[in-house]
């Protein structure tokens, strides 16, 4: 029987989610996380990367040798794999997916060659368009947002009077006047949650206020505009009213005035000083035509052109040689009229290199130093940001261990059957790579950020298309990953296991179907279930033991356990953590905290926050078993919880209280 070592990464895999918007009741509420959680078995010849025998040597029951026979790379039991789809289901990905070189003038990179995919990106639609139908449906309810110290019994929430849906026709103005009434005898407040551009919400000083608006070429189509009510004897209490506006061509589109374009609003950044700095962007005309840039400050050597694919773009890329806030004008040009023009101004931050300097020694050391990973989950195309500079200067600095954020969701990589992109990922490859870092790939098979396809595909083609997809992924990146989240968070909020394409479509056994397949594509990777609100007791706790004592029953090859852990500021069930990574551990699987983060609590310090990263990497330091720390992101600039600020650096890149929390905690042997 064929031997082999499977290279052994650190691992740390504990991903605790808590559900904490408490204090409120919500009639609409999106799911709060997930999380992922792996932990890594060893080989049965037990050697980790360096080179010591595995304590916990690894046992055949977990599937890492095949006790069945099986002669296959890895003896992994996947004997029991059918054939793949013959002819394939859809196409593999050909030269024709193969990224290209893109121009240098494009991003903030120049130690490699960035690439691009070849053809248009597909775009990822993230809201459904409304639709006729949705018009006809009728006006949507209010949602009252009642907070637990109100008794709607005695206080009842305010109202919108005569408020309904409209019809308008472009280039005309419409206006609809907001009277919020409160049957309790005040005056209730309001804001709107976004203004199209143009549009303005005036105060008529009796309590109502007005809806301007002049809809263009650009707005046909069904609208929504979303007002809240604040009740006036508790400002938290709230009726939020979203109405629907039906946009239509006159019949004399001359009547539709020409406006001027603008430029697509660019938030304040902070950039470092001497980085390549990159600004992507995006003229806007309200009348459907595409207007051109022209760069009206004065940069010395910068490069302003149009993106070679995105009509609408232009970049600017420059190098700040001075600090200070920046200024940048630029003039947005009509394409049909050019002498319509306006001049819109883009605010940098540039800040001296000393001001990013650290004290202390860099997590990734001190984490070598303690034989464990600390890595992060990398921003999708981070170097087409203004600050890709010092967003990879911090990462390349602190980071040993890298996830793709976004860019291997299947959505991603696999947007249309047959059409592939994979230039974001191998980008970050590159990254990694120059800067001696591990990638970790997330995730294989997730029930969110699918692409359309897989989900209207015929139950019965699900099977044949997950494996085809678990290959062409996985087998792309053999030689460049070792570690993976094959399942992402496959057991549901109540326990049990969670409906995705994946399981509505075969059941339970697709998950023993896609570490088999796993195993059989990459033999030596270090395979992960990752998950969130694992870490502590509760179902999800309960199901995920269950169902690893069951795939190791099966002989199911699966290494570890990734434990999400997007927690908050307030967690501190840490005893749990620690009998839950234990439970793993006794099962001879590794532990991996796939994707911390602490979201500040309500009222809560910056102290606290670190407190609880401090604790959690304790933990994963107790515990032989867990290799590797990931936070889900570097800086609260870009992170998915960013209204919580819960990272180590905040959105300046300034390292926070937390930052030195576990640099102490990794220093404390
Ligand atoms: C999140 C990303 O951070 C967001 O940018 C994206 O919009 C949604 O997905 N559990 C996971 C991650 O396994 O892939 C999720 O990442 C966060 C929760």
């Amino acid at each position: 029987m064929m031997q082999y070592i499977r290279q052994r990464l650190p691992s740390s895999a504990t991903r605790t989610t808590l559900c904490a918007l408490c204090a409120i009741s919500i009639t609409l509420l999106s799911a709060c996380s997930s999380s992922n959680d792996d932990s890594a078995n060893e080989t049965s010849a037990g050697t980790n990367p360096n080179g010591t025998t595995d304590a916990g040597g690894n046992t055949d029951d977990i599937g890492n040798t095949d006790t069945g026979g099986n002669t296959d790379a890895g003896g992994t039991s996947t004997d029991s794999l059918a054939e793949l789809p013959n002819p394939p289901l859809s196409e593999p990905p050909s030269e024709n997916d193969e990224p290209i070189a893109e121009d240098a003038n494009l991003s903030s990179i120049s130690e490699f060659q960035v690439v691009r995919d070849p053809g248009p990106r597909i775009p990822v639609v993230l809201a459904p368009t409304l639709t006729q139908a949705d018009f006809d449906a009728g006006p949507l309810p209010a949602v009252v947002i009642t907070p637990s110290d109100v008794d709607p019994n005695t206080n009842a929430p305010p109202f919108f009077e005569n408020l309904t849906d409209v019809e308008a026709v472009a280039g005309e103005q419409l206006e609809i006047i907001y009277k919020p009434v409160d049957p309790d005898g005040d005056v209730p407040g309001m804001f709107p949650e976004e203004l199209p551009p143009g549009a303005s919400f005036d105060d008529n000083f009796d309590g109502s206020k007005t809806y301007r608006w002049q809809p263009l070429q650009n707005n046909v189509g069904i609208n929504e505009f979303t007002v809240t009510a604040i009740d006036p004897l508790n400002s938290q209490y709230r009726t939020v009213r979203t109405i629907r506006i039906k946009v239509e061509l006159p019949e004399d589109l001359s009547t539709i005035p020409n406006v001027a374009p603008t430029l697509e609003e660019f938030p304040l950044h902070t950039v470092r000083e001497n980085d390549l700095i990159v600004l992507e962007l995006k003229g806007i005309d309200l009348n459907g035509t595409t207007p051109s840039l022209e760069l009206v400050s004065e940069l010395p050597n910068a490069s302003f052109v149009q993106h070679p694919r995105f009509e609408e773009t232009y970049t600017l890329q420059f190098t700040a040689s001075t600090t200070g806030l920046l200024n940048i004008d630029i003039l947005a040009r009509d394409s049909i009229d050019s002498s319509l023009t306006s001049v819109n101004s883009v605010v940098l931050s540039v800040l001296p290199s000393a001001d990013f300097a650290r004290e202390g020694v860099r997590l990734k050391e001190l984490a070598a130093a303690r034989n464990i990973q600390f890595g992060y989950a990398s921003l999708q195309e981070f170097y087409h940001r203004p600050d890709g500079g010092i967003y990879a200067a911090t990462a390349a600095d602190e980071f040993n261990l890298v996830t793709p954020e976004n860019s291997m969701k299947m959505d991603q990589v696999n947007p249309l059957p047959g059409r592939y992109q994979f230039a974001d990922i191998d980008n970050l490859l590159s990254f990694a790579q120059f800067n001696s870092m591990e990638v970790h790939g997330h995730p294989v098979l997730w029930h969110r950020q699918l692409p359309d396809w897989i989900q209207d595909a015929a139950p019965e083609s699900i099977e044949g298309h997950m494996r085809e997809y678990i290959v062409r992924l996985m087998s792309r990146y053999e030689t460049s990953i070792n570690l993976w989240d094959v399942v992402n968070e496959p057991i549901g909020d109540n326990g049990g296991f969670r409906s995705s394409v994946w399981f509505d479509a075969i059941g339970e056994s697709y998950i023993d179907i896609a570490y088999r397949q796993a195993r059989q594509t990459a033999p030596d990777a270090t395979l992960l279930l990752n998950d969130f609100d694992i870490s502590f007791n509760g179902p999800k706790a309960d199901t995920l033991f269950t169902m690893l004592d069951g795939m190791i029953d099966r002989n199911v090859p699966i290494d570890g356990v990734g434990f999400q852990m997007h927690v908050f500021s307030d967690f501190d069930q840490f005893d749990e953590v620690r009998a839950n990574f234990q439970s793993v551990a006794d099962r001879d699987l590794d532990i991996y905290i796939t994707e911390l983060d602490v979201a500040l609590s309500d009222g809560a310090t910056f102290q606290q926050q670190a407190d609880v990263y401090k604790n959690i990497v304790e933990i994963c330091l107790e515990q032989s078993r867990c290799k590797a720390i990931q936070t889900w992101g570097v800086s609260d600039q870009y992170s998915f919880r960013r209204i919580f600020n819960p990272l180590l650096f905040d959105r300046q890149y300034m390292a926070k209280p937390a930052y030195s929390a576990v640099q102490e905690a990794l220093s404390t042997q």
